[in-house]
């Protein structure tokens, strides 16, 4: 295995190749890395799903240099499409579309419909476009795990599976890209990410959310997004989110007796706490907590820690996607404590 950091004509060179041949490398974005091969080469995609421990009907994301490549992917565009790409792209916004046939039904899961990006890593732009192919890409973790947000995570998780993974330096953002379905006739949110409900409201005037974002997936639903109904970004340890203001938090924590649990709070919150702690982030800086989530979620596996308590994040804006992959990595084992 070879991580390559410099993107020398050379290296830029040897990691096309791979990706033409049908391999996979893993590749850096600007949301987290992703495990990326040919989206119109079955046998390549199969890898991704093999490597991963994937589901076959959780689709890929496939990445592309921007919205002059979504007519080879997509057909029926609607306008809103353009608009939405041309504000957002490159950057941390999934778009899905009715599929083009050329695109084989592994890539999609088995829908009718695909899921593009345009990301915005420097890298990751040059990679696709000396490509010129559209690259399948899931989060380059085992499945289930917390996604990675620097090399070495994916290099941990699949350093043994894979030839190559391109170091890109820490993720900008730490956490997938919102995915917006453009299917129905009014825009669903299916993901949140950095890109807010009101930052797509804005040019798409409508937006549905989807209620898999905050609830857990019931097996009678049918659901748009076949990724949101698997258990995800859980680290080894029982993550157990706790919705509370802080000092019923405190007076919850500090009476605990298990000597192997440890708490995840705020900046400046750690005053008065009897347990060890990590730090999220300043309360009100969502995107420094979604740059620390994962990382931290890994951090805590490399420890003896066995159960780790959750200060809640606020709802709103970009908390809404640090919120919706907290409820996931605690598999929806939440205490209400102000109520
Ligand atoms: O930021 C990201 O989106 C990262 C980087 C690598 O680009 N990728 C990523 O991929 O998070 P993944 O596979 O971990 O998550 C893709 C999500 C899944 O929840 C999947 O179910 C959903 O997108 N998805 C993909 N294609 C879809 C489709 N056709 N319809 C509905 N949901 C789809
Ligand atoms: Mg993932």
């Amino acid at each position: 295995m070879r991580v390559i950091k410099d993107l020398t004509d050379k290296n830029l060179d040897i990691i096309s190749k791979k990706l033409i041949e049908g391999d996979v490398v893993a590749i850096p974005t600007e949301t987290v890395y992703g495990l990326a091969a040919n989206a119109l080469n079955p046998s390549a995609v199969s890898k991704i799903f093999k490597i991963k421990g994937r589901p076959s009907d959780n689709p890929l994301i496939v990445h592309i240099s921007g919205l002059d490549m979504i007519k080879k992917f997509a057909i029926d565009v609607p306008d809103i499409a353009y608009k939405l790409a041309e504000k957002f792209w490159p950057g941390p916004l999934t778009i899905i579309l009715k599929k083009s046939n050329i695109v084989p039904d592994i890539t999609t899961g088995g829908l009718g419909s695909v899921a593009l990006r345009a990301p915005a890593h420097e890298s990751a732009l040059k990679i696709i476009r000396s490509t010129n192919l559209g690259l399948a890409a899931p989060s380059a973790n085992i499945s289930g795990k917390p996604s990675p947000t620097t090399a070495s995570h994916c290099q941990k998780d699949l350093g043994s599976k894979i030839d190559i993974i391109v170091d890109g330096g820490p993720c900008n953002f730490g956490i997938e890209s919102t995915v917006v379905s453009l299917l129905d006739k009014t825009p669903c949110l299916l993901r949140p990410g950095v890109i807010t409900q009101d930052q797509i409201k804005k040019i798409t005037g409508k937006l549905e959310i989807s209620k898999n974002i905050l609830e857990k997936y019931t097996s009678e639903e049918t659901l748009i997004s076949p990724g949101m109904k698997y258990k995800h970004y859980a680290p080894d340890a029982e993550v157990i989110l706790i919705k509370s203001n802080l000092n019923n938090f405190i007076n919850y924590i500090n009476k605990i007796q298990d000597k192997n649990c440890a708490v995840l709070i705020f900046k400046g919150e750690e005053k008065n706490i009897n347990k060890p702690y990590f730090i999220l982030g300043s309360k009100d800086d969502f995107i420094s907590q979604s740059q620390n989530l994962f990382r931290i979620l890994r951090e805590i596996d490399e420890t003896d820690f066995k159960k780790i308590y959750v200060r809640c994040p606020e709802i709103s804006g970009v908390g809404l996607a640090v919120y919706n992959r907290l409820i996931r990595a605690a598999n929806f084992n939440i205490i209400n404590i102000d109520d």
